[in-house]
């Protein structure tokens, strides 16, 4: 049988919050060359050390009637509020939140005040635009379940047991938008999804810290053991799936979405070695797995995350497009041809540019 996955509803301005960081540049230069999508985009974004405008200069420069940036901070109610009026939102797409585990270990405040107060005051935004809102999708992670045994899935019925700050932020800022769905009727979908990779993820995740220090020829940091395993999405897949949901989904629910792919830590740390052996060998033929090193474990590092998508899959016909093997490829190969893009952001030039363009 055919699925039909047509949207009914056609959102005119979609606010899209932490646009230039990883997902969300990836998912709106997905959005603005698709053809189901003819809105403009307001792209909501305070330019944190993830949030990178270089992610999207070809955009801006192409679509200048269709995307619009402002350089704004969530936890600022008074400036969203004029955003939601001056550009007449329908729509959010929400992905701004501090984003990094280990930061959240570190310096926990910053991911109380975007993931959960920032949260919040979007809701608060768009509860407030009325009839005129048509839907607040937040983007979510599959840690806020917790961690799993070496059996078991993730299912949207699974009980919240987050166990780092960042997890405990987001999990909190789900609860916020089921309850603006239940108590306010506002329109909302949530998606949870698992670990993600792929173009412009900033150089502090696995992934892509890997592949720029077996580059430098610097050591690889594997914590404890190295076999946590977490479940590894292709990045265009989840847009896709955040669309679909977007456009298909049932207003106040949750899909999880996930790559049917799971990896052990230290299984990609010698993929990624041995793939950069192959197209760009080291000087002298020295093998990259010789630069893995294991560290201290993380605190409170969850063992495993694993994820049930059955949900996704039967009621909006939604699976993953990309292998492993060759997402991990073409991602090992993008970050290959990215020379100032890793420049601009090792010397920290993107962020003096920032500085610059918005000082006044
Ligand atoms: P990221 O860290 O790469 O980007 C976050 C973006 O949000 C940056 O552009 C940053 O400048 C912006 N931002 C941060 N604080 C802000 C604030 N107060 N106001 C406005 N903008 C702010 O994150 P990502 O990896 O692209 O993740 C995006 C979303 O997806 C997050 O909500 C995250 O929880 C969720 N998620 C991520 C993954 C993953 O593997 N990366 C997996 C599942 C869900
Ligand atoms: P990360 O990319 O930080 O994502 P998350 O913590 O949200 O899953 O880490 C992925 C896994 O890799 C996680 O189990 C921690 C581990 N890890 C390392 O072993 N070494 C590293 O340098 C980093 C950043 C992560």
């Amino acid at each position: 049988m055919k699925r039909k996955n047509k949207s009914k509803i056609a959102f005119k301005n979609l606010l899209v919050t932490g646009g230039c960081g990883f997902i969300g540049s990836n998912f709106i230069r997905y959005l603005i060359n698709n053809k189901d999508f003819s809105g403009r985009i307001i792209n909501v974004d305070c330019l944190t050390y993830a949030g990178n405008p270089e992610n999207l200069a070809d955009i801006a420069a192409d679509y200048s009637a269709r995307y619009i940036f402002q350089k704004v901070n969530i936890c600022d109610a008074e400036k969203l509020d004029k955003i939601f009026l001056k550009y007449d939102v329908d729509a959010v797409c929400h992905f701004a939140a501090e984003s990094h585990v280990d930061r959240s270990i570190k310096a926990p405040g910053d991911f109380i005040q975007t993931n959960i107060v920032g949260t919040f005051n979007l809701l608060e935004a768009a509860k407030a635009r009325g009839d005129k809102f048509k839907l607040f999708h937040h983007v979510s992670t599959d840690e806020v379940y917790g961690s799993l045994g070496a059996k078991g899935f993730f299912r949207e019925d699974t009980p919240y047991r987050p166990n780092s700050p960042y997890s405990a932020s987001k999990a909190s800022s789900d609860h916020l938008v089921r309850a603006y769905y239940k108590t306010f009727s506002l329109p909302a979908t949530i998606s949870n999804c698992s670990n993600n990779y792929g173009p412009y993820q900033f150089p502090e995740k696995l992934i892509p810290l890997i592949i720029l220090n077996a580059l430098e020829g610097k050591s690889l940091p594997v914590y404890g053991d190295g076999k946590n395993v977490r479940d590894w999405l292709y990045v265009e897949d989840h847009c896709k799936a955040i669309w679909r949901i977007m456009t298909t989904g049932k207003h106040g629910e949750t899909y999880n979405v996930g790559g049917n792919a799971e990896m052990e830590n230290i299984i990609i740390v010698q993929m990624i070695c041995d793939i950069l052996d192959e197209i760009k060998p080291a000087r002298g033929g020295k093998l990259r797995r010789n630069l893995i090193t294991f560290v201290n474990d993380r605190p409170g590092h969850d063992r495993r995350y694993a994820i049930d998508f059955a949900k996704l899959n039967k009621e909006l016909g939604w699976s993953p497009r990309e292998s492993f093997k060759s997402g991990l490829q073409k991602t090992v190969e993008w970050y290959l041809h990215q020379k100032k893009w890793l420049k601009n952001i090792k010397t920290g030039a993107y962020q003096a540019w920032i500085k610059e363009q918005y000082s006044s």
